[in-house]
């Protein structure tokens, strides 16, 4: 379905860049909020507005010089997210505006991104956002960790630590649909309740608890 977004196409981004490399863990100075005008999309791009932006524990490596996978953030550049956002304009064939699609958009309020590196999000009526969730990055991580590496069988015990997170999360049901039995790890005792009511973990220990080992032991 398309619609015409050409009225509320913006000509500016409010976006959130590094402005320092933090030592330790970052504060309100790492960052520095700044408006930025946005180009035209050029053949091939997308113009789009974010919905939603995820938050993963990989941009606190990427806020900091040391060697890594993958490149750090450049001082004064946008930081990196995966973000569900609407195309409002397209120069590229696979996408109308009006479309959903998963994209490289950064944490600002819109972005001009390849439409090659975009995917549209899928027509399954559940929320977009789990697209940046169970259904994307973390969930995918979640699968293939378990499915190719950790191998759980029916009957075995899995303990899954930052288990209240997309990846933990999606570890343990699978775990759980496997016939395993799921112990998570989670810091502070709404977590771990959310693990066992919720997501239906066997067990859940918070790991700022005093006698951690011994319930770790137990469980
Ligand atoms: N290799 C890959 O492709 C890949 C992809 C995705 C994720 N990952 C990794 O998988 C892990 C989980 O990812 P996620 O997205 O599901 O993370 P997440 O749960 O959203 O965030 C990380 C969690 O780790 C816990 N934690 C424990 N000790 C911590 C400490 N000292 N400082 C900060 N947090 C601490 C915190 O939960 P509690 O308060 O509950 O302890 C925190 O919420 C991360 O290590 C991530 O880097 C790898």
């Amino acid at each position: 379905m398309t619609e015409d977004t050409t009225h509320r196409i913006p000509r500016h981004t409010t976006r959130i860049v590094l402005a320092e490399r933090p030592h330790g863990t970052p504060t309100a100075a790492t960052f520095r909020t700044e408006e930025a005008e946005l180009p035209a999309p050029a053949d091939g791009e997308l113009l789009v507005g974010h919905r939603y932006i995820s938050l993963d524990p990989y941009m606190r490596g990427r806020m900091s010089a040391g060697k890594s996978y993958a490149a750090p953030t450049p001082v004064g550049d946008v930081l990196p997210a995966e973000t569900v956002s609407e195309v409002l304009e397209s120069r590229h064939p696979d996408f109308a505006p009006g479309q959903l699609v998963v994209a490289y958009g950064g944490w600002q309020s819109a972005a001009v991104v390849p439409g090659a590196h975009a995917r549209a999000v899928a027509a399954n009526g559940l929320p977009a956002s789990t697209a940046l969730g169970v259904l994307g990055m973390p969930g995918f991580t979640a699968y293939a960790g378990l499915a190719e590496i950790g191998r759980v069988r029916e009957g075995e015990t899995l303990v899954v630590a930052a288990a209240a997170g997309p990846v933990g999360a999606t570890v343990g049901q699978l775990a759980r649909a496997a016939g395993a039995r799921a112990v998570g790890i989670a810091g502070g005792p709404r977590k771990c309740a959310y693990l066992v009511e919720d997501l239906g973990f066997d067990a859940a220990i918070d790991h700022r608890s005093e006698d951690f080992g011994e319930r770790l032991a137990a469980a």
